[in-house]
């Protein structure tokens, strides 16, 4: 979609929702894909950041921008859920979750130095800190959401106990594993995110993701799943020796020769 359509698709609408990171304040919604969504300036520059996905990797805009609708329509579809999430940070949370997928070259977000959780945490602080509405919007507590949700979002069972929001910007995430469709997403509501952001390639885009990261950084990889694309895939990766398994295996030799 071309940025201009997305700007006057993102019209104010007058409607708004109450928000609890922000304290009772009612925001902005509008409608993308016919799904009730919150419209605050930040919103739409997210958006326009991952839309510079596209022109490389257009099935991660379209695979970001559905994890956000879906938990959104979620949110839609229960309002006593949705009175207790704060819209605005999961929006943010689910459009920025794979900054660290970007294979640009001159990527902004992606470092040589860590796993591409982190990097899409960190980019994602980076991005609301550096954004001039979030001066005095942004506490420690909604950007320790958005970072743990983006951190974390690989490893499922970790953030159980973790706040709500993070867990919902996870959830929203998983509405895209395949598996039969969400009782808590109405079908009108899947049928439409879909016509307008299809999925039919993000498989195999995360097949060219996880295969590029392992072979383009792979001390990053080791002991994660990345790793195991590493092994697959890419010719000459040998994660053995820097797994976890390995040190402790080095570590238990050495105890037991000087303590048998
Ligand atoms: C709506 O959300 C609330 C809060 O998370 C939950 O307790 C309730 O079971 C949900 N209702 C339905 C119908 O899913
Ligand atoms: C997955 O990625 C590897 C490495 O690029 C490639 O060899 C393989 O064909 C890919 N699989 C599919 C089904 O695209
Ligand atoms: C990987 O490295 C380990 C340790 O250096 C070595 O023993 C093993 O043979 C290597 N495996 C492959 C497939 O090269």
């Amino acid at each position: 979609m071309k940025v201009s359509t997305i700007i006057s698709a993102l019209a104010l609408t007058g409607a708004a929702v109450a928000a609890p990171g922000h304290k009772g304040k009612k925001l902005p919604t509008t409608k993308i894909a016919n799904i009730e969504v919150v419209d605050t300036q930040l919103v739409r520059d997210a958006i326009k950041e991952v839309e510079k996905f596209i022109p490389l990797q257009p099935y991660l805009y379209n695979h970001v921008m559905r994890s956000w609708l879906f938990g959104a329509a979620a949110f839609n579809n229960n309002a006593t859920l949705k009175a207790t999430i704060d819209l605005e940070a999961h929006a943010i949370g689910t459009l920025l979750h794979d900054l660290g997928w970007d294979m640009r070259p001159d990527s902004p977000w992606v470092t040589k130095e860590h796993r591409f959780e982190v990097d899409g945490g960190a980019g994602a602080l980076r991005f609301i800190q550096e954004h001039p509405c979030a001066k005095n919007e942004w506490d420690e507590l909604r950007l320790q959401w958005v970072y743990d949700a983006i951190a974390l979002q690989a490893i499922s069972d970790i953030p159980e106990f973790k706040s709500i929001q993070t867990q919902w910007m996870i959830k929203s995430v998983g509405f895209e594993f395949p598996g039969p469709r969400s009782p808590l997403i109405k079908d009108e509501d899947y049928d439409s995110i879909l016509a307008k952001y299809p999925n039919d390639y993000l498989f195999r885009g995360t097949n060219e993701t996880f295969t590029w990261l392992a072979a383009s950084k792979p001390e990053t990889s080791y002991n994660t799943f990345i790793q195991d694309f590493g092994t697959a895939y890419v010719p000459g990766f040998n994660a053995t020796g820097y797994r976890l398994f390995d040190v402790i295996q080095g570590g238990l030799q050495a105890e037991v020769a000087a303590n048998p």
